[in-house]
């Protein structure tokens, strides 16, 4: 008898996640609203690619730590988001994005700092979603990633193993000049990735 309630319980939880999320199973929420997120207003190509639906899945960036994605994500972090928070996500207008301090402590994680990228902050932060498509946002997010210049014990984005062989981002003494993926170019067919 209990154990049919309990299994009552977990279906109509279950109902309820499936339906609460329009895209996949994650729930996404606004980081300042807690809202939910409409990813209907995603950009078009956004539900189409591998990674986005393993991330709509998952929650998880299977972008991160590919360093033959690395251009693609750069390209699109110098474009949409260095102007104000630095080349290398040192912070300017912005907050700094390579450092262990989050004002949102739910940055820590990839679907944390999606749900910022996507939905906003307060302020100048405003939302992506009319600028980039979610592929997009989880390249610039493995950027932003490899940009960490703290340390790995505090990378909560990284699994153990990760952890083991991560090795901080050192911004170029002098600065200001490009980073380092910009000598390798963008191309779309090294980033392919396939998942199950
Ligand atoms: C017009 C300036 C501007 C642009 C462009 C911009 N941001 Fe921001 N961003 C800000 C400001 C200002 C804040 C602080 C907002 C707040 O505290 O709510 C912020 C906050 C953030 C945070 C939260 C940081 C924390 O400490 O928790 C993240 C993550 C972030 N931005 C990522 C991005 C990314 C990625 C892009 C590019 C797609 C981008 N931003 C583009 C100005 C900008």
């Amino acid at each position: 008898m209990r154990k049919k309630v309990l299994l009552g319980t977990t279906l109509v939880v279950g109902l309820m996640i499936g339906v609460g999320a329009s895209f996949g199973q994650v729930v996404f929420r606004h980081t300042i609203t807690g809202e939910e997120l409409q990813l209907a207003k995603a950009l078009d190509e956004s539900g189409e690619t591998p990674a986005v639906k393993h991330f709509m899945r998952s929650g998880n960036n299977p972008y991160m730590g590919l360093p033959q994605c690395f251009p693609k994500g750069e390209e699109l972090y110098l474009t949409a988001c260095s102007a104000c928070h630095g080349h290398y996500g040192e912070g300017k207008l912005g907050p700094g994005l390579n450092d262990s301090y989050w004002t949102y402590p739910k940055n820590v994680t990839d679907k944390g700092l999606f749900e910022t990228i996507f939905g906003g902050a307060r302020g100048q932060m405003g939302p992506q979603y009319g600028v980039l498509t979610v592929d997009e946002m989880l390249l610039l997010m493995a950027w932003i990633r490899h940009l960490y210049t703290g340390d790995a014990v505090d990378a909560e984005w990284l699994t153990e193993e990760q952890k083991a062989s991560f090795t901080p981002f050192k911004i170029p003494k002098g600065g200001g000049g490009m980073p380092t993926a910009a000598a390798a170019p963008a191309s779309d067919a090294a980033c392919e990735i396939s998942l199950p």
